[in-house]
């Protein structure tokens, strides 16, 4: 069945002078910690980044603390699980891959660190080609949010295969083995904000962008200044051609 395209979202991070805003990226890791990681991963992300947020090192412990890690050999050569700690890794709750993909009906959950990053806006294309051509890094975002918004009724006369849940966004098929795994007023926010499946997936996708790229501003600013760099260079260049080539009087 035909793919749909994510619609785009208006990113605060999204545009040379983009960034992040805080108070969603602590939203969407309460997402992910009530949530996505009861099944994802995010072994390239530690505790510890989330002093980024603005959280204390007390609260990355207590925080570190609600998981436990495998750890070992000790002296008697076991391995053995203990509580994390802010330099472990947000860790998988399987022991492996096959008892991932085991508890999920055949499809282990992909881990998380850079999902952000690892689907683009359609299929068929290498991403790098998008990318080059439409400078549209903001695609991963688009999909999760566009994904986790729209699983719905499959079309008549189309059958999905028992366990999978149907969803035109979905890259690999139409139909995919995670059951919508949100719902409204399912996590609770002290902010304010609407407490939507529609709001969840946007913070939950804008976090997952921060871990990918936690150093997205200063890449964007850093870019910004190089390009003014660039302005002031050229016209310093052109400047000492036209006085060497100048014609002698
Ligand atoms: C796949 C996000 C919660 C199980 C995915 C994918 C995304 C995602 C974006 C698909 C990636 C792709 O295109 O391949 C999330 C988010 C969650 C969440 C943001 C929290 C809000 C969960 C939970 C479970 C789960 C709680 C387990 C009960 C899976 C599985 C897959 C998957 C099994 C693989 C599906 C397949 O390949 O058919 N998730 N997920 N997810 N997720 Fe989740």
């Amino acid at each position: 069945y035909p793919l749909r395209h994510p619609e785009p979202v208006d990113w605060t991070f999204a545009g040379p002078f983009g960034h992040y805003d805080k108070g969603q990226l602590q939203r969407g890791l309460k997402v992910y910690t009530e949530v996505c990681s009861a099944c994802h991963s995010m072994r390239l992300v530690s505790f510890r980044t989330l002093e980024d947020l603005g959280y204390s090192d007390g609260q990355v412990k207590a925080l570190a603390a609600n998981y436990e890690v495998q750890d070992g050999p000790n002296d008697d050569g076991e391995m053995f699980t203990r509580k994390a700690v802010p330099s472990d890794h947000f860790p998988s709750p399987y022991p492996n891959a096959q008892a991932a993909a085991a508890a999920n009906n055949g499809a282990a959950p992909p881990d998380m660190s850079l999902l952000a990053k690892a689907r683009g806006i359609t299929r068929g294309f290498p991403q790098f080609v998008f990318d080059i051509f439409t400078q549209y890094q903001e695609g991963g975002p688009d999909y999760i949010h566009a994904l986790l918004t729209g699983y719905q009724d499959p079309p008549p006369g189309v059958e999905v295969a028992p366990g999978t849940h149907y969803n035109p966004y979905f890259a690999n098929a139409s139909a995919l083995a995670m059951a919508p795994p949100i719902s409204n007023d399912q996590v609770s926010y002290d902010d304010g904000t609407p407490q939507t499946v529609d709001q969840y997936s946007k913070d939950v996708a804008a976090f997952l962008m921060f871990t990918a790229e936690p150093h997205l501003e200063e890449r964007k600013r850093t870019g910004f200044m190089v390009m003014i760099f660039l302005v002031i260079f050229t016209g310093l260049i052109y400047l000492t051609k036209k006085s060497v080539y100048a014609r002698k009087p």
